[in-house]
């Protein structure tokens, strides 16, 4: 990662700058509702920002998620992002790898993501059959709905995802 960029948890604080940074780094989508309930919300989510010079240059967020009728708990990333003028040098993966080490450390060892399997898979995600998204996806996304196991010797669950609130809509889940 580039030098002085420093990775830390996100607090309340750091709304603004997150509303700056989506703005740049999702032009044609307005994430930040998500991202704003994510931040206050009863439910656990773990989010890391990373800053560089004062200014927020890159964002993750990991949601915990149960699954039905398992009731395995799994971890939902989305969204992240980095600065589009910092892209390339290393922000949204350190934030990827950040987030995966304090996960393990709780204790929760599989997480799931929509998202492009040419960028993701180079942290291990591969497509998942296991676990069910809380709404149907297009059959041209099916590849790009993936897990990774944190910890090899984890049991896999399956079941169906349910989310909390911010998450919980067709939307989110639809081109
Ligand atoms: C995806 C994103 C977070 C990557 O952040 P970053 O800090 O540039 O990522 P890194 O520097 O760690 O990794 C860069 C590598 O990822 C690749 N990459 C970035 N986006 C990619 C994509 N959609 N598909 C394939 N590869 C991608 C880059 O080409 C680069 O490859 P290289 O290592 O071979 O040079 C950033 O491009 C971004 O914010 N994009 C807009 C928001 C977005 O699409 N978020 C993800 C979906 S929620």
């Amino acid at each position: 990662m580039i030098d002085q960029t420093e990775l830390r948890a996100c607090s309340g604080d750091d709304l603004p700058g997150l509303k700056d940074l989506y703005a740049k780094a999702f032009p044609d989508e307005d994430l930040f509702p998500v991202v704003k309930e994510l931040s206050g919300g009863d439910f656990p989510v773990l989010s890391i920002v990373a800053t560089h010079a004062g200014e927020i240059v890159g964002h993750v967020a990991f949601t915990t998620c149960e699954v039905s009728p398992d009731g395995g708990e799994v971890s939902l990333l989305a969204p992240l992002c980095a600065a589009p003028r910092l892209h390339r040098q290393g922000i949204g993966s350190a934030l990827v790898r950040e987030g995966f080490k304090q996960l393990n450390e709780v204790g929760l060892s599989q997480v799931l993501v929509l998202g492009d399997p040419a960028y993701y898979s180079r942290f291990g995600f591969r497509p998942d059959d296991r676990i069910e998204p809380p709404y149907k996806l297009p059959d041209a996304w099916s590849e790009a709905w993936q897990s990774v196991q944190l910890r090899p010797d984890s049991a896999q669950t399956s079941g169906k995802l349910l989310v909390p609130p911010p998450w919980d809509s067709k939307a989110l889940w639809a081109p």
